[in-house]
């Protein structure tokens, strides 16, 4: 009995211990907050959710491998914004993440926010990495504190123009763009290589990122007869753009748009109309399906996250993983003290291996074109 209670007592004396010195390391620990920021409200929340997402899974396996940087435990902790898609939020969530000096942020998600958001977080030195928005335009300025992990709308946009008039032989084209920093500029990218390429642009037709009826566009498209119609905009427009081509009987007609619009997504949008079979999409990057290991992780992001998949979680995944390696190389959290050592970043991620350009684009970007097939988004290199 006595044997019992004293091997009771050091039992309860060394659980006692144990915790203390859990909860001593836990308060140690230092937190480090990592922003994203994208639409996660708004007609393309479910691309933000998306990216948001795939910061959120490496925080959670960040923090699972029990990293230390200059002699702290770190606990990473994700700072959720939300700019709706409207450079005008996009640069007040900038300055409030400034203010509240996170150490790096993982944004924005389309080029409209992008552009103006940067100049901020150049200001207040803080690196942000966008794994969405394309327009070249965004590393022009040459921030140190820019980067981008995918292809810009130069490959984008050349790729489709490449496609349509090489690999399809297409003759004729009407071009739709939003308005957008984004659809704007892929769209005159696309038009340029178009052009080079012998394709006759019959039409240039102009919409916002907010419409949903474009029967009068394409009424007019309709009597020019193009093989093809090109979007430079979002999957919130594509999709009812599709259905009202069906309807007005342009099905024969083949679509041409960049990432925006090449999410799963676009055939629900669609309403499942059978022209949703036209469409060619790029994307930046190599297809999750392509990545070594991206099957495993896939498998893993769906677990967590069921049928949010969209686009580029797997980048703002490696985005996340880029600033945490960069701040190890540095032995600081501190972005002042870890700026330098992103600029060197060469790191194998899930998505490549990853070295930037002294203006913050990728060394060597990759792009994928993509078609529908039974309306499932299906990469067809
Ligand atoms: N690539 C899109 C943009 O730049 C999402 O806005």
């Amino acid at each position: 009995m006595l044997k019992t209670s004293r091997f009771f007592l050091s039992a309860v004396a060394a659980g006692a211990a144990l915790a203390a010195a859990a909860s001593a390391q836990a308060q140690d620990a230092q937190v480090v907050r990592i922003a994203h920021v994208g639409p996660t409200s708004g007609g393309i929340a479910h691309i933000g959710k998306d990216t948001e997402n795939g910061v959120r899974m490496a925080i959670d396996e960040l923090n699972g491998q029990g990293i230390t940087i200059g002699g702290k435990k770190i606990k990473f902790e994700l700072v959720a914004e939300d700019d709706a898609g409207d450079p005008k939020q996009a640069t007040t969530v900038a300055q409030k993440l400034c203010d509240q000096k996170v150490a790096g942020i993982i944004g924005h998600l389309q080029s409209g926010t992008t552009i103006p958001a940067s100049s901020i977080y150049n200001k207040c030195g803080i690196p942000h990495i966008t794994t969405a928005a394309t327009n070249p335009d965004l590393t022009k300025p040459g921030y140190n504190t820019t980067y981008r992990l995918i292809a810009n709308d130069n490959a984008l946009g050349a790729a489709v123009a490449i496609y349509a008039a090489s690999a399809l032989k297409l003759k004729t084209v009407a071009v739709i763009d939003d308005r957008t920093a984004y659809g704007q500029g892929l769209a005159e990218v696309f038009k340029d290589e178009a052009k080079k390429r012998g394709m006759n642009v019959v039409s240039s037709e102009f919409t916002t990122d907010k419409a949903t009826d474009f029967m009068a566009i394409l009424t007019n498209i309709k009597a020019k007869k193009p093989d093809a119609i090109f979007f430079g905009g979002l999957d919130a427009q594509a999709g009812p753009m599709l259905r009202q081509m069906e309807q007005l009987g342009m099905g024969q007609m083949k679509y041409f748009g960049g990432d925006a619009l090449c999410t799963p997504k676009l055939s629900e949008l669609a309403s499942k109309a059978a022209v949703v079979g036209n469409v060619t999409c790029a994307t930046g990057g190599i297809s999750v399906e392509k990545m070594a290991g991206g099957p495993d992780w896939k498998k893993r992001y769906d677990t967590k996250f069921p049928n949010q998949f969209q686009i580029y979680s797997p980048y703002a995944y490696d985005a996340t993983m880029v600033l945490a390696d960069a701040m190890k190389r540095a032995n600081s959290t501190d972005p002042k003290v870890y700026l330098p050592q992103l600029a060197k970043t060469n790191y194998k991620g899930l998505t490549a291996q990853v070295q930037f350009t002294p203006k913050g684009e990728l060394t060597q970007p990759a792009v994928t074109l993509n078609g529908y097939k039974n309306q499932q988004r299906t990469p067809l290199n």
